[in-house]
């Protein structure tokens, strides 16, 4: 039963763009369900875009539209603002000027907060107010309600997600029906999965505006995208994604965060996946997470990461928490990072060196006596340990006649510094004749 007591809630929306869209219409639709889960009406009651004409097309009568998010931001009868702009820009302002003016907020923009988290929570703790954001972090999946409610009984060990939609389906495409890197590019922007600067997507920087939320929550630390390990998929060659499937392997890109001996690790970059594992069989657009948590084991979170209405669905959610917890005293709250901010943790984030996994090398050798003695000779010498070596006859590789051939070489975990000084020195053969490639490898088992 609905409170009938209670006026409805009132929501002023910054941008109707995709997701924008996809609030109003969910909103809508399921009016009647989210009342009687929020105790409470939820109503959008003004909109700001840029684009007024076509705003006031999407909302008809429904809600007043402006031009200016400021007369939202401002606006006394708004209790929470959505945030639906995107970029560090004029959304950092917004919000900070939202929460000043005492008002919760909802976004989904991973990257101000993985960039300017501990300025905004640190303001809304200050203020009293909410600032929800399920929707940053693999659109429709619960997974910021999982880590900071559901496993809240849990030590998380660690976290690893297929976090980006867009390069997702490239590596999918590419496996699947061998087609080049830009060709799905251009077919992942046609479909609007990508971000509105391609880069931030295969460049693993939207994996990592993800990863850097996941880890803080996670692990009780603070935000810290600037000390994330960064490398996305531009380098990746079909060959290496053959090879891969050759061994048992499918390459994703992973955000992966991790509890070790002497800090956190934080990183994005392909990985090789068992193809025996769930998570290698992801495929597309689609997203998952896997956490790993001391008492409850592996869990796996899957759904979609992007789209008008899977991410209004996150947004919604975040308002009807908002509309419940309106009232209830801020000391009261699920903390914005899932710790006490008295009980934040500084424990480090590691650099890349002192990382451990375990990796992929394809080797391009002369086909020549002794090569492979020289190149074990050196991991060896590290204190490297190999766990399954690939190599492909000469012809295969480079046509008839060749001279030369591919090595892969699969490695148990060592530091990466170790593979670094190994790489280096495997690197100055005279029979390695291309940069080697070194693709990462987690078992997640
Ligand atoms: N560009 C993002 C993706 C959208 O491809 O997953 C959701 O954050």
């Amino acid at each position: 039963m609905s409170n009938k007591s209670l006026e409805p809630i009132r929501v002023g929306l910054l941008g109707i763009g995709t997701v924008g869209s996809g609030v109003f219409t969910v909103l809508q639709r399921n009016q009647e369900e989210i009342v009687r889960r929020a105790g409470r009406g939820i109503e959008i009651s003004v909109v700001a875009d840029l684009d007024v004409q076509r705003a006031r097309e999407l909302v008809g009568a429904g809600a007043r539209v402006v031009g200016d998010a400021r007369e939202v931001v401002n606006d006394p009868r708004v209790d929470i603002v959505v945030e639906l702009i995107g970029g560090y820009g004029i959304a950092r302002q917004l919000v900070l000027e939202a929460i000043a003016a005492g008002k919760h907020v909802v976004t989904a923009n991973k990257a101000l907060l993985a960039v300017h988290g501990t300025e905004i929570f640190a303001a809304a703790q200050k203020k009293g107010v909410m600032v929800a954001f399920e929707a940053a972090v693999a659109g429709g999946i619960p997974i910021i309600k999982a880590l900071r409610e559901g496993l809240t009984a849990n030590r998380i060990e660690w976290i690893a997600g297929i976090i980006n939609g867009t390069t997702n389906f490239i590596l999918s495409e590419m496996r699947s029906k061998g087609l080049g890197f830009d060709a799905v590019l251009q077919e992942a922007q046609r479909l609007g999965y990508a971000e509105a600067d391609p880069t931030f997507d295969i460049e693993g920087v939207d994996a990592a505006h993800k990863a850097t939320l996941m880890s803080a929550i996670a692990f009780g630390i603070p935000v810290q995208f600037d000390k994330a390990h960064i490398e996305g998929i531009t380098k990746l060659e079909a060959q290496d994604i053959r090879y891969a499937e050759q061994l048992g392997y499918r390459i994703k890109l992973l955000g992966i965060t991790k509890r070790a001996a002497q800090g956190i690790e934080l990183r994005v970059h392909p990985s090789l996946v068992p193809a025996k594992r769930l998570i290698a069989n992801v495929e597309g657009a689609m997203n998952a997470v896997v956490v790993q948590g001391d008492a409850v084991g592996t869990t796996l979170y899957y759904g979609k990461g992007a789209g008008s209405e899977p991410t209004a669905s996150a947004v919604i959610a975040d308002l009807v928490d908002v509309a419940r917890l309106h009232t209830v005293d801020p000391l009261n709250r699920v903390p914005h990072l899932a710790f006490q901010p008295g009980a934040m943790s500084n424990l480090p984030v590691l650099p890349m060196d002192e990382v451990c996994t375990s990796y992929y090398l394809r080797l391009r050798v002369a086909d020549e006596a002794g090569v492979l003695a020289r190149v074990t000779g050196i991991l060896a010498e590290a204190g490297i340990s190999i766990d399954a070596v690939l190599q492909r006859e000469a012809d295969e590789v480079g046509g008839e006649g060749s001279t030369q051939t591919d090595l892969i070489i699969l490695t148990h975990d060592c530091v990466e510094a170790r593979m670094n000084q190994a790489m280096t020195k495997m690197q100055g053969l005279s029979s390695v004749l291309a940069p080697i490639v070194r693709i990462r490898k987690e078992e997640l088992a």
